[in-house]
């Protein structure tokens, strides 16, 4: 629609993304057949075909399975690459990705070879076109907490590549209060702080990131429609939900897109910002969540615009920094 055409053009930030989750069925099979690993599908077809999920579980079990291609340093690049060249296509001047090195361990990937090939991309898409690229940390919640930590440690070797930690996969039984060492030591070496919450889990996992992680940001939230305390207090401190409009109906959340409250919480006053969580799983990538948004919630022009500011404003950015891509 009109507003979608609009939004188009505008610069934009992207601050939840998953890289895994941007892996589209070309290239996994792609990979799949390089590397000699066997997947249950062998054509773009089949592989979209599988992609029909009941709840947040059905999906990461393929969404582990198609990160486990990856492999080698040239693979890692031309999964950035891919990403950062919808970013180049879609004006979204900056975004902030989640990396989760944590999968590639059983395939014996160290985090050097994981970096090396997002560096090349990223390093060619700001000589390109001026790309602003921060990455994320995240930490599988499934996990052991002392995996997670580990990991952190072995990340001290790269740590300025980093702006933040995360914590991501299968909410439910895997609650905030069972991070705090890890939050707590992520904040002393200086991580900003994000999680996961209130996707699956119940509200009261938005409070207890915020209270006993310390967390600035929250990825998701949209659960705190079920608690109007927490929403007065999201409100009055701004803090931003990075909400994933495609992702919560395909994961059902929602039955369907016209039961989202995104256009509430925004009207409520809530930092909320539009992302696309795993575009190559969801069917489609930032601009087609907004457009999602104006065909079936009404959003307006005005509502589009504080959107993507939102986005500049929850950025782990400097102001002046955010100044000068808005
Ligand atoms: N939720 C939790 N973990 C994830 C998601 C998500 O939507 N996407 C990729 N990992
Ligand atoms: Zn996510």
């Amino acid at each position: 629609g009109p507003v979608t055409q609009w939004l188009a053009e505008m610069p934009k930030a992207e601050l939840h993304l998953h890289l895994d989750g941007s892996l589209r069925a070309p290239r996994l099979l792609q990979l799949a057949a390089k590397h000699g690993v066997d997947l249950p599908y062998t054509s773009v077809e089949e592989v979209e075909a599988a992609y029909n999920f009941s709840d947040l579980q059905s999906f990461l079990d393929l969404y582990y399975l198609g990160a486990s291609v990856l492999r080698d340093a040239e693979d890692f690049y031309l999964l950035m690459k891919d990403y950062l060249d919808v970013c180049r296509q879609q004006k979204i001047v900056h975004c902030e990705i989640m990396v989760e090195p944590q999968t590639y361990l059983p395939q014996g990937v160290d985090l050097s070879v994981v970096l090396a090939g997002f560096d090349r991309a990223i390093v060619e898409a700001h000589e390109g076109w001026g790309q602003s690229v921060q990455l994320i940390l995240s930490f599988l919640r499934h996990l052991p907490e002392a995996d997670c930590i580990a990991m952190l440690e072995a990340a001290d070797l790269y740590r300025k590549h980093f702006c933040a930690i995360g914590l991501a996969s299968a909410e439910k039984d895997f609650p905030p209060a069972n991070f705090q060492t890890l939050y707590r030591e992520a904040k002393n070496r200086g991580y900003e702080l994000t999680a996961h919450a209130g996707e699956e889990g119940p509200a009261s996992f938005i409070r207890d990131a915020l209270e006993l992680l310390s967390v600035s940001r929250i990825d998701h939230g949209v659960r705190a429609v079920e608690d109007e305390g927490l929403l007065d207090h999201l409100a009055a401190n701004r803090v931003p939900l990075t909400v994933c409009p495609l992702s919560n109906v395909r994961l059902c959340v929602y039955d369907e897109m016209s039961e989202h409250r995104i256009l509430e919480l925004l009207e409520r006053g809530l930092c909320v910002t539009v992302n696309s969580d795993d575009p190559a799983y969801f069917g489609g990538d930032l601009l087609e969540n907004f457009a999602a948004l104006e065909s079936d919630l009404g959003m307006t022009r005005e509502q589009a615009l504080v959107l993507v500011r939102n986005g500049f404003e929850a950025a782990y950015l400097p102001s002046e920094a955010k100044m000068a891509l808005d």
